[in-house]
């Protein structure tokens, strides 16, 4: 199903060929209605290049322009704009198609792609701080959008499994361990250990030196040491998982840094051998020295002391998705304070003749509501596992105001929904690189642009098929029965008509969303979408219409709900069936 947008790029490139010009770009939606539905500048682009008149080229273009079936004649507007507004009765036409497509619209990418996203990645024996959840919820937003759209995807979680943080937690492990806290919350003692050993290896260089020796110990393989760590890993690897399950986030594979060890003696030795690496003052570097901002940046690939690094296991890593997963597009949902450890990595693969599509996709911080860092009272980071928990308890407030005849049971149920649906939300309705103040009253609020606002959207269409009689309710809205029967669409009214509208755009917008790996966009549109969903329903009575009005306005509900519960799965949030 080629959407609007794809049929009036292809009538107008169809029309500057026969013009004799050179195609100037896509038709894109109008941002202003009174400018009809989509729009090009091609005449302005074109007049630049050629130094002519605008709106004389426009009105050239126009005349070759053949868009009958779809549009109404196409007009020129201000510095030389084209303009269409969609034909009614090709949008009809197009509701009615749209019933009975599952995609709802969505065409599969043409070139699908093999792609492994390393997203999540949290630290092991730490806590998974807020600091982790935008890489956890975008990652797993953009794992679902790639797969929607047919592309063949490798979730692969690369926790931090490995590293001098283990010198710290070994010492503590046999120095300072509580077996009965362990036993209670693994992590929080961890934690503790970890803490408190650097507390004391700060004040005592004698401590400091144990540290370094069991560190030592753990890379040479000592068995005591290792089984310390492999239970650490297990440990931390458990929770995670909880925090998975309850977040609705899956990975298929969990590559840790530690996985890459054995590989790690062999990037040196081949970077060295290539002529890519140096030796400088004891430790096996990469220079850049043609790239200015990373001129002064070399990455240290093996320390003067032989041990290996971050940027090592790095460079392994990209080997092992490229060559042993067979990927040819590397996707990095990883904070911006990497973006320069992302450079050296992406330079050194391709300094090695490596043709993957390499993205680092950054992102801003989630800020308190003093636009600080956000942390707990006593200035910690604030564990994923009670953020989600305060969520999920001031939902259920919220519910259980909202709808107090619901069970307990039922409440709880929707109220996990709700919280973590609102969580996710906020984060994923921003521009990723923006800092984002966290507050609670904001994502749980029931208008705005809102998770809670969104899914109460989709409630309230399901309400109108309960109340409906039972055998409209199945005809029209039983997706998986799939045996809809045919209903005549008639957009007669203006909120009609734009709602329908809306709904046709879904096709355009989630492929959008990867050009440059923003959420928001589909964020946004859901938010627009339940907006015409509301004009529409405050206008235009559904139940208690006529026929055919009344069957027309339900599969517009229908169609509504569905893009809502789709487009919100897409960003990884459920939808509750009442709240
Ligand atoms: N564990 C790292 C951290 O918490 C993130 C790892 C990102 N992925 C990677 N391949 N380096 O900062």
């Amino acid at each position: 199903m080629e959407t609007f947008q794809a049929q009036l790029t292809r009538k107008l490139s169809d029309a500057l060929s026969s013009a004799g010009l050179p195609f100037a770009g896509e038709v894109t939606p109008t941002t202003d209605p009174r400018f009809g539905d989509y729009q090009s500048n091609a005449a302005m682009v074109l007049a630049k290049q050629r130094g002519e008149n605008p709106p004389k080229i426009a009105e050239r273009i126009v005349s070759k322009l053949d868009v009958a079936g779809i549009s109404e004649p196409p007009s020129v507007a201000g510095a030389g704009f084209i303009n269409f507004t969609l034909k009614r009765e090709a949008v009809e036409k197009r509701i009615a198609e749209l019933l009975h497509d599952e995609r709802l619209g969505v065409a599969t990418d043409s070139s699908p792609k093999k792609i492994v996203v390393d997203f999540g990645s949290p630290n092991v024996a730490k806590p998974m701080h807020v600091g982790h959840i935008r890489s956890t919820f975008l990652g797993d937003a953009l794992a679902r959008i790639a797969e929607f759209l047919g592309h063949d995807v490798i979730r692969d979680n690369h926790v931090g499994d490995w590293g001098t943080q283990f010198g710290m937690v070994i010492w503590g492990w046999k120095n300072l361990l509580d077996r009965e806290s362990l036993k209670r919350d693994p992590i929080a003692e961890l934690v503790r250990i970890y803490k408190e050993t650097n507390e004391r290896a700060t004040k005592d260089e004698t401590v400091r030196e144990a540290v370094r020796a069991e560190l030592v110990k753990l890379q040479a393989g000592d068995p005591e040491n290792f089984a310390i760590w492999k239970q650490c890993v297990g440990l931390s690897l458990q929770e995670f998982s909880k925090a998975y399950k309850l977040l609705d986030v899956h990975y298929d594979i969990v590559r840790g840094e530690s996985f890459y060890n054995d590989r790690l003696p062999g990037v040196v030795d081949r970077l060295l051998k290539k002529g890519l690496a140096e030796i400088s003052e004891g430790a096996v570097c990469v220079f850049f020295r043609d790239i200015p901002e990373l001129a002064e940046k070399p990455a240290i690939i093996r320390k003067s002391d032989g041990g290996f690094n971050y940027a090592t296991s790095d460079i392994a890593t990209v080997d092992y998705r490229i060559n042993d997963l067979k990927r040819d597009t590397l996707w990095y949902v990883v904070g911006a304070p990497q973006t320069l450890h992302f450079k050296q990595i992406f330079e050194i693969a391709r300094r090695e003749g490596e043709k993957a599509d390499f993205r680092h996709i950054p992102f801003g911080n989630v800020l308190g509501e003093n636009r600080k860092l956000m942390k707990t009272r006593s200035g910690e980071n604030v564990p994923l596992h009670d953020l989600l928990k305060e969520a999920i308890t001031r939902a259920e407030k919220i519910i259980a105001e909202k709808n107090p005849e619901l069970s307990e049971p039922e409440r709880k149920e929707i109220a996990k929904i709700i919280g973590i649906g609102a969580v996710k939300y906020a984060d994923l309705s921003q521009y990723r690189m923006t800092d984002y103040v966290f507050s609670w009253d904001k994502m749980l609020a029931l208008h705005g642009n809102t998770a809670p606002y969104l899914q109460n959207a989709y409630v309230r269409i399901r309400s109108i098929f309960r109340k409906a009689d039972p055998s409209s309710a199945q005809q029209v809205f039983d997706r998986a029965g799939g045996s809809r029967q045919q209903s005549a669409v008639t957009l007669a009214e203006p909120t009609e008509l734009g709602l329908a509208k809306c709904l046709c755009q879904f096709a355009e917008i989630v492929p959008q969303v990867l050009n440059d790996f923003r959420t928001n966009i589909l964020a946004n549109y859901l938010f627009e979408l339940a907006n015409s969903f509301h004009a529409f329903y405050e206008a235009c009575p559904v139940l208690k219409a006529e026929e055919p009005a009344r069957s027309s306005r339900l599969v517009l509900c229908d169609l509504t709900g569905g893009v809502l519960q789709r487009g919100l799965k897409l960003l990884g949030i459920e939808v509750p069936e009442r709240m």
